[in-house]
């Protein structure tokens, strides 16, 4: 069976996907009490599970950033099974590279950490990370997606030293959750593709939050076509 799980940190960005798929809600799969939230469905014949982090408890918000991204990926990984992986979401990009508000990138060849420092040897590789993503670039082809190097962080402000990190890899799709996804991807032998819709230029003149806030319901529209689209490929085509 084709199974294609599709993960979303942010309820704003996964409302549309789950009415577009009509994705029927899965309540307590990983456990009674828990915050994590689960929709399944089917598409073209392959079976479609789609995770989200659900709200913290005490802040009452999204639980984004790479913690719960690993711990849910295991969890969804593990009981699900899962042919691919997509990690879809927002990000910022960079104007200096072309990207624009409502650009919709693939993730191309690694997905890396920018800020996990470690000038030790050994541990600075391992803190960049490098994990591997799927070759899509015949989908995004197809799809007239744009394709680039996704880099993660827990920050939404970009400090110098991120800056430089990212300088070294060639990073251009700023986000928070997929080298966590796509580390537990590796550990399971299962493929990994990033898809992430472009809220804000952190090269740009307006504030990041600003722009975030003020595009994500444009950003999650361009987001939902995409994601929509890329199932019914990977449906069709696996990956
Ligand atoms: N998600 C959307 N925009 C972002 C940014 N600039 N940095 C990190 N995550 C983001």
């Amino acid at each position: 069976m084709n199974r294609i799980v599709i993960q979303i940190a942010m309820e704003a960005e996964a409302t549309g996907v789950i009415d577009r798929l009509g994705l029927r809600e899965v309540a307590d799969a990983f456990g009674e009490g828990l915050p994590w939230r689960v929709n399944q469905g089917e598409v073209d014949g392959a079976e479609i599970v789609l995770v989200r982090p659900g709200l913290d408890e005490h802040f009452g918000v999204d639980q984004i950033g790479t913690q719960p991204a690993a711990v849910l990926a295991e969890l969804a990984v593990r009981t699900f099974g899962a042919s691919v992986v997509i990690n879809a979401g927002t990000a910022g990009g960079f104007a200096a590279k072309g990207a624009a508000v409502g650009d919709v990138y693939v993730s191309s060849s690694r997905v890396c950490f920018h800020d996990r420092r470690i000038a030790i040897p050994g541990y600075d590789a391992y803190g960049v990370g490098s994990y591997p993503c799927a070759d899509m670039s015949e989908m995004a082809h197809e799809l007239g997606l744009k394709q680039g190097i996704v880099t993660t962080g827990n920050a939404l402000d970009l400090p110098e030293a991120d800056l430089a990190m990212m300088a070294e890899y060639g990073g251009e799709v700023k986000e928070m959750e997929a080298a966590a996804i796509a580390w537990v991807c590796a550990m399971h032998n299962v493929p990994f593709i990033g898809l992430k819709s472009i809220t804000d230029l952190v090269d740009g003149e307006h504030a990041t939050e600003d722009a975030f806030l003020a595009n994500l319901n444009l950003a999650s529209e361009r987001l939902t076509e995409e994601l929509v689209d890329a199932i019914q490929w990977l449906a069709r085509n696996g990956v």
